[in-house]
């Protein structure tokens, strides 16, 4: 973008907010334009959000049949599987044939609008032709990460009250397989009221199949008519539901609606990519995460550009895995996260330099705050010095990206999201709540007024919803992110500033984590902090109490980590535990986390005033540990 067509943007939303939006809308095709555009307070007693609310669209629409008349046979999806090379190509007439199908299969099971179907599956086309099809006949879809345990999808299942799930029957990745059926079927035995399971076959491996529950997608594939009529949708029915941790309890259901989520995925896909007729799009993403929806699915497919969905690892088999998948696929953009930048970074520059990336045009990062030792390589070195990249802040609830620089129109800085996009205006406030103005200062970092990609609630708790966004700063939308304005205006995020930890672009809730802890029978109380890590960016430093008489060990190390597992899934074990006679805790019974913290981040002399602990020896047994 140009300085004077982003200059354009922002004079366009100053003078006149609702035309600005109405005119983000004309991206997609409508069956009913809007005449409205957002309509939104946050005043607890008339709570509400709304974008567009009187035009009526189909996002699958918007993703494949807008591309039939004069693309059918161009390519929509890039299969990438795990073993380099062996993938394909999927066309926009097959992909559409396949989501019809899948719509057709859904509504034979009696799924209808409204309804909400689980997607446990790898990053296979039928994933997206799955989510598509739920898009199409209005049904709502919640996609769960093929890492997360069967407990977590079981949790899941029973809070949005799901019939359906789609899996397939084995993932791999990084050469590993996946038991994705066997979880699903746990995960049933778990939780209440799924009639059917439709699985894909992926490995082809052994799995179980329950007679009248269980269908196989190939032996229906065939018979299934390869057209379906769209769904016409309100613009603020439900899209989807992803899950997500907050800083206290369960995850939350964010909930996303039709109309405003994919004018934004659309817009923010538009101004920060600017596709071109040649683009061959990866974002690394699993579908799992939000980033996977907006940006490795219904980004690039509203806006026609070729997508890859890789279902491998960046290092699996080698650590030119992707340098390697860019020059033979021909990829111009990608877009990935600073935990698999760091991991490339440490096996040093060869496998990258003998590969010559000369197709990408632009790098993209995502997910947490990038160090700049990592931004400059992922510039120099992978970028050769000659590609920009846009370093996007945002989050599950905010649909899609809210600040980044532009390449063309803003200056890059390593480690800084700069500027917020056309439309969004972030304010960092103090810990009274009021706004702090001016330049080279920190605070929290909130947003004021609404954007089309906002979440509307939280899945059956809408007080949930205002509770943790729009209470802690009446009249603002909190991020739960400190941030640093510089002295030239622009953003530095600095991370959470709640109970979640970042792993590895991975969003944990402590409490989580703390709630499978002290599952083990043997365990009396847990305490989970963030500690900084050279890849994950913050790895989780769990302190755990057992009960009296018990010694701590790398046997009970070991079912710590199983129970993390159990409850959660793998990627929420805990990098390090330590048993500690007593937790540092106030008189009236509170955990200080920020003694714990301190001490997790081995910065022992800022440990500040224990005089006030309830007992201020077990600090000293805590440091004398580490
Ligand atoms: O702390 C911020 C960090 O990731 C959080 C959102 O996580 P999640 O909802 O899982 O979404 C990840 C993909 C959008 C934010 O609150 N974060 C995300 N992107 C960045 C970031 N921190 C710094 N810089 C970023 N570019």
């Amino acid at each position: 973008m140009t300085p004077t067509e982003l200059a354009a943007l922002h004079e366009a939303y100053a003078s006149d907010p609702h035309a600005f939006w109405l005119d983000q809308a004309r991206r997609l095709d409508w069956e009913r334009f809007p005449e409205r555009s957002g309509d939104f307070s946050f005043d607890r007693a008339d709570f509400h959000i709304r974008w567009y609310e009187d035009g009526v669209l189909n996002l699958s629409v918007n993703c494949l049949d807008r591309h039939l008349p004069q693309r059918a046979d161009d390519t929509a999806l890039v299969f990438e599987p795990d073993e380099p090379g062996a993938g394909r190509s999927v066309t926009y007439a097959e992909l559409y044939a396949d989501t019809c199908r899948f719509a057709h299969l859904l509504k034979e099971r009696g799924v209808g609008k409204g309804d909400r179907v689980m997607i446990y599956m790898p990053m296979i086309p039928e994933a997206a032709a799955a989510m598509l099809a739920c898009a199409r006949i209005g049904a709502v879809h919640s996609v769960v990460f093929g890492g997360f345990s069967p407990e977590s999808l079981a949790g899941r299942i029973d809070d949005c009250g799901a019939r359906v799930v789609i899996t397939a029957d084995e993932g791999v990745r990084g050469g590993k397989r996946i038991p994705l059926k066997a979880n699903v079927d746990a995960a049933c035995d778990l939780s209440q009221g799924i009639d059917t399971v439709i699985v894909v076959t992926r490995t082809g491996g052994d799995i179980a199949m329950r007679e009248g529950r269980d269908l196989r997608w190939e032996d229906h594939q065939d018979r299934l008519a390869n057209d379906c009529p769209a769904e016409p949708m309100a613009a603020e029915d439900p899209l989807f539901i992803l899950y997500t941790s907050g800083s206290t309890g369960k995850p939350k259901g964010v909930v996303h609606t039709t109309g405003g989520y994919a004018v934004w995925a659309a817009t923010t896909f538009a101004w920060v990519f600017e596709p071109k007729p040649d683009d061959l799009f990866w974002c690394t993403a699993d579908i799992g995460w939000i980033t996977g929806h907006s940006y490795t699915l219904y980004g690039p497919l509203m806006a026609g550009t070729p997508t890859v969905m890789f279902d491998g690892v960046p290092t699996y088999p080698d650590a030119s895995r992707l340098w390697e998948t860019i020059d033979r696929l021909g990829v111009t953009i990608l877009y990935t996260a600073p935990t698999a930048i760091r991991a490339l970074m440490r096996e040093g520059d060869e496998p990258v330099r003998k590969h010559n990336r000369q197709s990408l045009r632009l790098l993209g990062t995502v997910g947490e705050p990038i160090n700049p030792e990592a931004w400059r390589w992922y510039h120099d070195v992978v970028g050769d010095g000659r590609l920009a990249i846009v370093d996007t802040w945002w989050q599950t609830e905010t649909g899609g990206v809210l600040m980044t620089p532009l390449p063309g129109a803003t200056s890059m800085k390593p480690g800084s999201a700069c500027q917020p996009l056309p439309g969004i205006e972030p304010l960092l406030v103090d810990a009274e709540g009021r706004e702090i103005t001016g330049n080279d200062v920190s605070g929290n970092l909130c947003l004021r007024g609404s954007w089309p990609g906002q979440m509307r609630t939280v899945w059956g708790d809408p007080q949930r919803f205002i509770d943790t966004y729009f209470t802690t700063y009446p009249g603002l939308y909190f991020t739960g992110d400190g941030c640093r304005r510089d002295e030239d205006g622009d953003y530095w995020i600095t991370g959470r500033v709640d109970d979640v930890i970042n792993v590895s672009g991975h969003r944990i809730g402590t409490a989580e984590v703390e709630s499978a802890l002290v599952a083990h029978p043997l365990v009396a109380e847990a305490a989970v902090v963030a500690a900084p890590h050279d890849l994950k960016g913050q790895g989780i430093h769990a302190f755990v109490t057992l009960n009296a008489g018990e010694q701590g060990g790398d046997h009970i190390v070991r079912e710590l980590h199983a129970e993390v597992r159990k409850h959660i899934g793998a990627l929420a074990i805990p990098e390090r535990i330590q048993f500690a006679p007593g937790l540092p805790k106030t008189r009236s019974g509170k955990i200080m986390r920020r003694i714990l913290r301190k001490i997790a981040e081995g910065q022992l002399d800022q440990l500040g005033d224990t005089s006030t602990l309830a007992d201020p020896g077990v600090v000293d047994a805590l440091v004398r540990n580490r």
